[in-house]
């Protein structure tokens, strides 16, 4: 099958790569020249493990192109699918601007039947406007598609050549023989659906998983006050199948382009049908509050914070990415430097993108953990990254100064702590 892909960022870009691998013609395309310019020299825009090599592997077997000339690429496909980004309004509102604008190019370029498919995250209703849009501009037939994406960060071309299921919502049947042909080769799992339930299905999904996350990171605060481990007890949950063992990681909270601005936004679908959606709610509450538990236990530990200097392991909301959008780093970060502590701060990937969000006289960027550490009173990882997990703690305890090691991620176990001299305090675990 002939595909466009509108939109080279995380969707558009993984979901067009392993759209090529199926054997399908695919066709990349992007407004953003610069973009362009490095993918046709197959290099990736975007960080995420995996990702050059297939660009390369399909791009020399001539099966995937891009172009910054959507209409052109319309015009060549059967099959269109819009993976623009849907940022956040102020008031938390989902920002449809670009699928608008991309929406109204598809349509003026139509010269015969197309299947408008949407992978980008979009607001019950979304796919009907678009229908609606396009009908209003061309005579030409076609339909429309919800795909929503499920893929994450960090593991994005697993997610999509393995996912759980495959959601399309449809209201014409014809078009199920054609999505199972498109997604062939990587799973038979499609649960075929109505296109409001479709859109439905990936807000209520990510919202499901922020709760997940925020329900045991306010378990873990019961655990620290009655003795219990937080690690142990969602460990004992995750054994039952109805509950299951992911995203019961206890932390310093949930961050990223998906969970903060699709929880909010699906707050805002419930509150403009009157619906008051109150546990939602309390999601993103407790999430907010959780990044500043770290600055109790730093004053705890170390007492004022004014001069102090705090090493920062991690600054990507998540390991395996360079993506540093609404990381609860950002925040801690900004916290320190109000308190006045020097900050230290270390991510394998993602501190040049941190930086240019964020800079201060009393930050010191660092190439190295250790370096991080050196002469700090204390360290806060905050990124599970792998390096962490494998380092020499006694080295590291070895040139610190007060030698204080928060962890944020529950990453170590006691039995690596002991004997470092480090004075360690973890989430939710007997200190
Ligand atoms: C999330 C969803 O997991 C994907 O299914 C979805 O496609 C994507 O959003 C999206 O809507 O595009 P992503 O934001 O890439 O993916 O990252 P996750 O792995 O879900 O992690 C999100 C945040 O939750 C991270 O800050 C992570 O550290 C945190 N987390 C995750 C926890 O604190 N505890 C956990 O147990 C799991």
């Amino acid at each position: 099958m002939k595909l466009a892909v509108i939109g080279t960022g995380y969707v558009g870009l993984v979901s067009g790569v392993c759209f090529a691998l199926g054997e399908n013609q695919v066709i990349c395309v992007d407004k953003d020249v610069e973009k362009i310019n490095k993918l046709n020299r197959m290099e990736s825009p975007i960080y995420e493990p995996g990702i050059e090599a297939l660009i390369e592997i399909n791009f020399r077997e001539g099966r995937l192109s891009f172009s910054t000339d959507l209409q052109e690429s319309v015009r060549c496909s059967d099959i269109i699918i819009l993976a623009v980004g849907t940022p956040s309004l102020p008031n938390g509102e989902v920002n449809l601007q670009y699928i608008e604008d991309a929406v109204i190019e598809i349509a003026n370029a139509m010269d015969g039947y197309k299947i408008i498919m949407t992978k980008s995250t979009v607001v019950v209703g979304t796919n009907e406007k678009i229908r609606k849009m396009i009908s209003d501009r061309t005579t030409h037939p076609f339909d429309i598609v919800s795909a929503p994406e499920f893929l994450r960060e960090g593991s994005a071309i697993r997610d999509t050549l393995h996912p759980d299921r495959v959601v399309i919502g449809l209201n014409n049947p014809e078009l199920v023989p054609i999505m199972r042909q498109l997604h062939q080769g990587y799973t038979d799992n499609i649960f075929v659906t109505d296109i409001r339930s479709a859109e439905m299905i990936k807000y209520a999904s990510n919202a499901f998983l922020a709760t997940k996350i925020s329900f045991i990171n306010e378990i873990s605060n019961i655990c620290e006050k009655v003795g219990a481990d937080v690690t142990e007890v969602a460990e004992g949950m995750g054994m039952d199948r109805r509950i299951g063992s992911s995203f019961l990681q206890a932390g310093i909270g949930y961050g990223g382009s998906c969970f903060p601005k699709d929880t909010n936004a699906l707050i805002q679908i419930a509150g403009n049908v009157d619906y008051d959606f109150k546990l939602l709610q309390s999601v993103v509450e407790v999430n907010r509050e959780r990044r500043f538990m770290i600055i109790p236990k730093l004053r705890e530990s170390l007492g004022t914070l004014n001069g102090a200097v705090i090493g920062i392991w991690g600054l990507a909301f998540k390991p395996n990415t360079d993506d540093v959008r609404e990381t609860p780093a950002r925040e801690i970060i900004e916290m320190l430097v109000a308190e006045g502590a020097i900050v230290k701060l270390y991510d394998p990937i993602a501190a040049d993108n941190f930086r240019q969000q964020y800079d201060h006289p009393q930050l010191r960027w660092c190439s190295l953990p250790e370096e991080a550490a050196e002469d700090s009173d204390a360290i806060c990882l905050l990124t599970a990254w792998g390096v962490f997990k494998d380092i020499n703690l006694q080295k590291v305890a070895n040139v610190m100064h007060r030698k204080v090691l928060i962890d944020g991620r529950n990453v170590y176990t006691k039995e690596q702590i002991e004997g470092t001299g480090l004075s360690y305090y973890s989430i939710g675990r007997p200190q």
